[in-house]
């Protein structure tokens, strides 16, 4: 019999439970031994739960008892989850976790504490929730050397531009629903704003180019100011607007990694990717495209991976299995105004397509149904952001321009 204990009951840690409970012959045979949840560790009172026998509120508890062999940890946040998982990696109890800031923020150190301490610390629900992509990515993967990671990473995110796409929803009256029905928190602002699709590229990009990339490293940009114009617009160029992630390694080794609102061609498979899906895109020199899609939030799909990573730390009691990446002060990160892309601009102001042609010189002009006269709207010629951001800039003397966002095209 192998013990786990679940820190934190929400959603995902009571969605762990469930699952342990109802798989438990199928996990028991997969894992080659029974696994049983020992303790669960959350300050608020559950004892009307069915589980309530299994609650305490002091972790001291769990890193004391030696037949705990797997932590759990489901609480979020950096504070206490850092503090008890470094506490359990001590006492050579491995640790699963869904929490994608700890482990963009500290995830070299836990991994280096694993390693010290001959047990494992594992976060395949921290990217994608349901998705398999850590995995495949340390292992199914490695053979290959990672040119470029990019992903929709945020189904809050994906399901606000969705209903705006096909609701014809402002953005406001989109985050409200998403809000009503779940998917938002009453303060969403890591979501709409790009921090939650920020950490999880960070960890994807660790994990592909070997070296930690701070959050605060990357260039981060939410969908706050995308419109209905903005939507309309790109519907006009065949496209849709989607929140990516993206980390593409330059040639001389280093990766540019930002977050933002692309124009995605409806060409591209991941243009499809609707509601809260979430899809991961890893290109490899032996491997070319793979395209990983699946439910990325949720209290069973996350607890799905929650216990794969829960059954593989039980067949891993005394070794650790990843090495980890690096952690130093030298970063990997190209400065992303380097970035060549194509760019859509809106803009508005007298004469306004002589004015965008001055500043960008040749751009693909874009039409909506209900355009004011002093509006415009078009696709530049690839440049980077830095060139974008200088003629922005002259344009910007006479015209208003709205937020630009970059084309995706995958080469
Ligand atoms: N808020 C996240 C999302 C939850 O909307 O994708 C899963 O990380």
């Amino acid at each position: 019999m192998k013990y786990a204990a679940v820190l934190g009951y929400g959603t995902v840690g009571s969605g762990v439970v469930e699952v342990i409970e109802t798989n438990f012959d199928l996990i028991a045979k997969n894992a080659g031994d029974a696994i049983k949840v020992k303790y669960i560790v959350d300050i608020r009172d559950f004892s009307n739960d069915p589980h309530a026998d299994l609650f305490v509120k002091d972790f001291a508890t769990v890193e004391a008892d030696p037949e705990v062999n797997v932590v759990v940890e489901t609480i979020g946040g950096i504070n206490p989850a850092y503090d008890f998982t470094k506490r359990a990696l001590k006492a050579g109890k491995s640790v699963v976790t869904s929490n994608k800031e700890l482990v963009a923020t500290h995830g070299a150190e836990l991994l280096a504490l694993a390693k010290e301490n001959s047990c494992n610390y594992f976060f395949e629900a921290s990217v994608g929730g349901g998705i398999p992509i850590i995995r495949p990515l340390c292992q199914c993967l490695a053979a290959n050397r990672v040119d470029e990671v990019l992903g929709i990473l945020n189904g809050t995110t994906n399901y606000i531009l969705n209903r705006m796409i096909t609701g014809g929803l402002t953005f406001e009256a989109a985050l409200s629903e998403a809000q009503e029905k779940g998917y938002a928190e009453r303060n969403p602002a890591a979501d709409v704003e790009g921090h939650d699709a920020c950490r999880k590229i960070c960890i994807l990009s660790a994990l592909a180019f070997g070296r930690h990339v701070y959050p605060d490293a990357v260039v981060t940009e939410g969908i706050t100011k995308v419109t209905l114009e903005d939507v309309a617009y790109a519907e006009n160029g065949d496209m849709v607007i989607k929140l990516l992630g993206r980390a593409k390694r330059t040639e001389d080794g280093k990766i540019y990694a930002f977050v933002g609102p692309h124009l995605v061609p409806k060409s591209e498979l991941i243009s499809n990717v609707n509601g809260v899906f979430n899809s991961v895109m890893v290109r490899g020199n032996a491997v070319g495209d793979t395209m990983f899609y699946g439910r990325g939030a949720g209290k069973l799909p996350t607890a799905s991976a929650v216990v794969a990573d829960v059954i593989d730390a039980c067949q891993h009691t005394d070794c650790t299995k990843y090495a980890g990446w690096e952690d130093t002060t030298e970063s990997i990160l190209a400065d992303s105004n380097d970035f060549v892309s194509a760019y859509y601009v809106r803009v508005s102001g007298e004469s306004v397509r002589s004015a965008v042609n001055n500043a960008f010189g040749e751009v693909s002009f874009l039409s909506r149904d209900g355009a004011k006269a002093d509006e415009c709207a078009c696709i530049t010629a690839p440049m980077s952001k830095r060139e974008l951001d200088e003629k922005v800039k002259i344009l910007s003397e006479s015209c208003v321009v709205y937020a630009p966002m970059k084309v995706l095209a995958l080469d």
